[in-house]
């Protein structure tokens, strides 16, 4: 396995991948790296034949008074854990690589970046899009794995996608959940004890939503109603948003009378989770 800091070398490394007729997958993360990530790693695996993951803080998907600077970074533990799932490479540049001075160029998709966690977050998809498009265009991967739980990313990243003809395939692979059903997050390190067990409100509020669902609801307000309700016994969870959107235009549905994602954003002092579920008819 390599690790490599620059994008010429990165670039080279994965070219010469291709020009060996190997089929190149590519695994995005910032690091922290959990199970979630790993079974991304394992679907590059199986569906490619040379696997490289990056590992980047993107200052750029940060607000000024987001977690930019505390956010985990172990690349130490982050490669032997990647090693041990088969990557050839990782790539691992530094601010100053990716964003040299004087960039000034973004990459936003108009109408969905404000979506979500994009009404919260301002500029949050806007970066995001930037990296991953320039991650693309370095390592230029046949296919490139995102995982479910950041439900938006994967809508706006596939439209981005979609409409700058990328060369790439989008591949999404399911939520994976610790077993009492909280969604893996890196962010999860930040919560102490009685966080944690608050934590599981927003799972909680997507399983009643889908309760009610199965049992016949489709009216998007009474499902959205009883799943924020969930929210009123636990002060210590401030509600983000809980909406019910297209997956994958994320413009909120009426009635769920197609698939529709139940998504949810909530805090918890200053930790931001995340949580969806799809709403299948
Ligand atoms: O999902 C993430 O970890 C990040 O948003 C990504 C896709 C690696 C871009 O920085």
């Amino acid at each position: 396995m390599r690790v490599i800091h620059t994008i010429g070398e990165m670039r080279a490394a994965s070219r010469a991948a291709k020009a060996r007729g190997a089929r190149l997958g590519l695994v995005p993360t910032m690091g922290a790296l959990h199970e979630g990530h790993l079974s991304l790693v394992r679907a590059a695996r199986a569906r490619s034949d040379v696997v490289a993951a990056t590992i980047f803080v993107n200052p750029t998907q940060f607000g000024p008074s987001e977690d930019f600077s505390k956010y985990p970074r172990n690349l130490q533990n982050d490669s032997a854990l990647l090693e041990r799932e088969g990557v050839e490479l990782i790539f691992a540049p530094a601010v100053e690589e990716m964003y040299p001075a004087g960039a000034i160029t973004w990459v936003t998709v108009e109408g969905m970046s404000d979506r979500l966690c994009g009404a919260s977050r301002p500029g949050h998809f806007r970066g995001v899009t930037t990296v991953v498009a320039k991650l693309f265009n370095i390592a230029e991967p046949d296919v490139a794995f995102f995982g479910q739980k950041d439900a938006a990313q994967v809508a706006i990243i596939r439209r981005m996608v979609r409409d700058l003809n990328m060369p790439v395939q989008i591949e999404v692979c399911p939520i994976v959940r610790e077993p009492d059903g909280l969604a893996m997050s890196s962010r999860n390190s930040y919560l102490n004890a009685g966080e944690r067990t608050a934590a599981l409100t927003l799972f909680r509020s997507l399983t009643r939503a889908e309760e009610l669902f199965k049992s016949g609801e489709k009216d998007s307000a009474k499902l959205i109603a009883v799943g924020t309700k969930e929210f009123d016994s636990e002060p210590a969870v401030r509600l983000d948003y809980f909406e019910i959107v297209d997956p994958d235009s994320l413009q909120p549905v009426l009635a769920v009378e197609r698939p529709a994602l139940a998504a949810v954003a909530a805090y918890l002092g200053k930790t931001r989770l995340i949580d969806n579920i799809l709403l299948a008819p």
